[in-house]
């Protein structure tokens, strides 16, 4: 109901503000705050994008919606308790994890993403509020509210993994970037993108996970319509850590200011598992490439393409020609 909704929406703005205040004013909030600051957030960004601590006590906020006389149903529904076992009373859901506001289009919280201090075995990295009534995952992207303006002004929108890399992104001047959380983005969220920006540009970690992830988004998002483009990093880095390496500027100008065309990303793509110094390798790349070729109808990028083939693996462009008809008869 609209009540349900509105007073869900205070708990968050007041859970909000009482993680912040644990962050940055307590004793409990002080490692936490150490570990941000090494890991490069100012005060000042740290208060921008709402940033907090939840302490390790298991009522500290279930405690204060009691006292502020939230009804404690609606507070589990809220993805903010959890009920006790017996029955007795609530407990909180976040504890221990330095926290982050999600915020829906009109900025509003309504969820939170917690992040453990020190890496763990037994607990996941980051602990995300599950699905309510205010906050439904398959819509809210990270930075969304905040991003928007800079991104109808650009007509670009960078598409991260992470709400790290998109903090990141801010620190190194790019403000026109949202996140997903983690691999999963959805029809929704795209056209929510598409609608203020053609371009989009895909920027996921180095890892295993994140090469997959950018083949799957890109997808999606041609399907959609949008233009895209894949900005890679260097090794195992995601943007954050780039960002902390190598500096704001160089992320700008050698990681978003030179994406890859999607052929080009999935040459590279199709690289990676491979040694073209072995003949058998040589030949799955070539088949993998001229097969994604075949599904674009552009004769510039075939030309385009195809000579980049030829000097990569030293098979002439008229053989990758003669390969390339022969496939694309077979196909249909
Ligand atoms: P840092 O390690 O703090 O730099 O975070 P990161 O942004 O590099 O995280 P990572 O690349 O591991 O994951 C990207 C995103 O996936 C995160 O922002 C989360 O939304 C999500 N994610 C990662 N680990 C977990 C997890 O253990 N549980 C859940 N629910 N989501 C996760
Ligand atoms: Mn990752
Ligand atoms: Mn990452
Ligand atoms: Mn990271
Ligand atoms: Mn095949």
């Amino acid at each position: 109901s609209q009540n349900e909704f509105k007073s869900m929406l205070e708990a968050h703005a007041l859970a909000a503000n009482f993680y912040s205040h644990l962050l940055l004013n307590t004793v409990e909030g002080e490692e936490a705050l150490q570990y941000l600051e090494k890991r490069g957030f100012t005060r000042e960004r740290i208060e921008n994008y709402g940033i907090g601590w939840s302490l390790h006590d298991r009522e500290a906020l279930s405690g204060l919606l009691k006292r502020k006389n939230f009804d404690m149903k609606e507070m589990e529904r809220a993805g903010l308790c959890i009920m006790k076992d017996d029955g007795t009373g609530y407990f909180d859901r976040f504890r221990g994890r330095i926290m982050f506001p999600l915020r829906d289009d009109n900025g509003n919280i309504v969820a939170f993403s917690g992040r453990i201090l020190h890496g763990s075995k037994q607990e996941a990295k980051y602990l995300n509020s599950p699905e309510t009534p205010i906050f439904e995952k398959s819509k809210i992207l990270y930075n969304f509210h905040n991003a928007r303006l800079n991104v109808r002004k650009t007509g670009k929108v960078i598409l991260f993994e992470g709400f790290m890399d998109t903090i990141s992104a801010d620190r190194a001047e790019v403000t026109n970037s949202v996140a997903v959380m983690g691999t999963s983005l959805s029809d929704t969220h795209l056209l929510k993108l598409k609608r203020i920006a053609k371009e989009l540009i895909i920027c996921c970690d180095g890892d295993d996970a994140g090469w997959e992830a950018a083949k799957r988004f890109s997808e999606m998002a041609m399907k959609k319509g949008m233009d895209v483009q894949i900005a890679l990093l260097p090794g195992n880095m995601d943007p954050d850590d780039y960002i902390t390496q190598y500096g704001g500027e160089a992320f700008r100008e050698k990681v978003i200011g030179n994406p890859h065309s999607f052929m080009s990303f999935m040459m590279a793509y199709a690289k990676r598992s491979k040694n073209l110094s072995y003949e058998n390798d040589v030949l799955q790349y070539i088949h993998e490439v001229l097969e994604e070729l075949s599904l674009r109808s552009s004769p510039v990028e075939r030309d385009l393409y195809i000579r980049q083939l030829s000097s990569e693996t030293g098979i002439s462009a008229e053989a990758l020609q003669q390969q390339f008809i022969k496939m694309a008869g077979q196909q249909s």
